[in-house]
């Protein structure tokens, strides 16, 4: 809590009151966790006479805003209210008309703003607008906290690619697998539905062809909060990295509903691969090669149809995907957060790229050990320690005799993490 960003009086009664309604709009913005991107979450409160008369949160890109909803929760008694927001209301005619003017029009009496929004188009300016209107505008009450909660959409605005997350669920000894390819499962129950809760609080899920081949997994959030007025879970839609267009047509990935697969493809994939995964459901995005290296992939690839068997026996010559234009294309997708699955590969790209923001390593109380076994970032490695990847973290918690570290990457541009946004 940054007591020093609040204009109004720290540690005073109101401060504690107003404190209490940002939670609320807190708690309200999450109901919509997932569904709003490339917008923000928000959410927010209409206090009277030390009742709350009004809440709303975003639900949806495109559809009515927080301040929106709340006000008209309100009715005309939001005249002379006050208005609690976790992001500054927008000055800007966007798909909706400015929330700073339907404030004014609505004779709210003082603004409580959490955080500034940094998108351009506002930064400042819905602000400037409710001031200079001659209401009273609060701002910084739980701003970390606001910070946190649009962490995807602050790095989207900021850097104009999506927030990615790197997750990998280990042993002590830093190995996603055993020395035959045996992954499942390496954490306990409580740490994997801590996994399903991140998926739930990302847009999207990334893994690699590797992955699909070996475990034919779902990618599904199978997470039900404790309160389902909490959250309303999503399914992020799926983006697997697969050169040569090798994804079973019968894949798990396929089987869930209300939610998208996207296949990223080089250009040397065959055009028929790209119908077939068509004709399965998959959107198809070709993207440009990188290095070009000869197929050795086969060692975990314990799903294997004829398809992928004959793509693989023909000792193609196969494209690594480049990570930096596969984010500007998931920016484009409208995707503002991205967990990324692995496997060992696939992570190894995205640290040797520095292409992410954050890193969740759930460890699972067991040792594989083998030299053969695969650890959890593969790929050249550094020469040099002073060449390493600088780390800030977060938090650890013990999952029921598992480890859950969370991990924001030093210096990086953009968001929220320790004060830096
Ligand atoms: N414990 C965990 O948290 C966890 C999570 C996931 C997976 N796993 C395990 O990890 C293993 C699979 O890992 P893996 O390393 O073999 O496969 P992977 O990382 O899932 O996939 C690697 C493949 O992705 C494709 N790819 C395309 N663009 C890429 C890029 N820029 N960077 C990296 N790969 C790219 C390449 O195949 P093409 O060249 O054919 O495109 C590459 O061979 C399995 O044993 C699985 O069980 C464990």
């Amino acid at each position: 809590m940054r007591d020093e960003q609040y204009t109004g009086k720290p540690q005073t009664a109101e401060y504690e009151q107003d404190k209490q309604y940002m939670l609320r709009a807190l708690t309200l913005a999450k109901r919509a966790t997932g569904f709003t991107h490339p917008n923000p979450m928000v959410g927010a409160v209409v206090v009277k006479n030390g009742k709350i008369i009004g809440e709303g949160y975003h639900q949806k890109a495109g559809e009515a805003h927080a301040e929106v909803h709340a006000l008209k929760a309100a009715g005309e008694n939001a005249n002379g209210a006050t208005l609690y927001v976790t992001l500054e209301p927008c000055a800007h005619y966007g798909k909706t008309p400015p929330c700073a003017k339907r404030v004014i029009e609505a004779g709210i009496k003082r603004v409580v703003v959490g955080l500034i929004d940094p998108n351009p188009l506002v930064a400042g300016k819905g602000i400037k607008m409710i001031r200079e209107a001659g209401i009273e505008v609060t701002t910084g009450i739980l701003e970390k906290e606001c910070a946190k909660l649009v962490e995807g959409f602050l790095t989207f605005i900021k850097t104009g690619k999506p927030f990615v997350t790197l997750k990998s669920a280990m042993s002590l000894d830093g190995k996603i697998a055993t020395r035959t390819g045996h992954s499942q499962w390496i954490t306990n129950e409580t740490a994997r539905m801590d996994g399903h809760k991140l998926r739930a609080l990302h847009d999207a899920i990334l893994t690699g062809i590797g992955t699909v081949l070996s475990d034919n997994p779902s990618l599904n959030c199978r997470w039900q909060p404790e309160d389902v007025n909490e959250y309303a879970v999503h399914q992020p839609d799926v983006i697997v990295l697969d050169s040569m267009g090798r994804t079973p047509t019968d894949a798990n990935i396929f089987k869930q509903i209300n939610r998208k697969v996207y296949i990223f493809v080089s250009s040397k994939c065959e055009a028929s691969r790209i119908n077939e995964l068509e004709k399965a459901g998959a959107q198809v995005v070709i993207l440009a090669d990188t290095t070009n290296t000869t197929d050795t992939l086969g060692t975990t690839d314990t799903h294997d149809t004829d398809d992928a068997s004959a793509i693989k026996q023909s000792g193609a010559t196969k494209a690594q995907l480049p990570i930096e234009e596969i984010l500007t294309k998931l920016a484009e997708l409208g995707f503002t957060s991205v967990l990324v699955e692995g496997g060992s590969q696939v992570i190894a790209s995205f640290v040797e790229a520095r292409a992410f923001d954050k890193i969740v390593t759930y460890i699972g109380n067991t040792i594989i050990g083998g030299q053969a076994a695969l650890g959890a970032i593969s790929g050249t490695g550094i020469d040099q320690l002073a060449d390493g990847v600088d780390l800030v973290f977060e938090s650890v918690e013990i999952l029921a005799n598992n480890i859950r570290i969370e991990t924001y990457l030093a210096g990086r541009s953009g968001a929220y993490v320790h004060g830096d946004y």
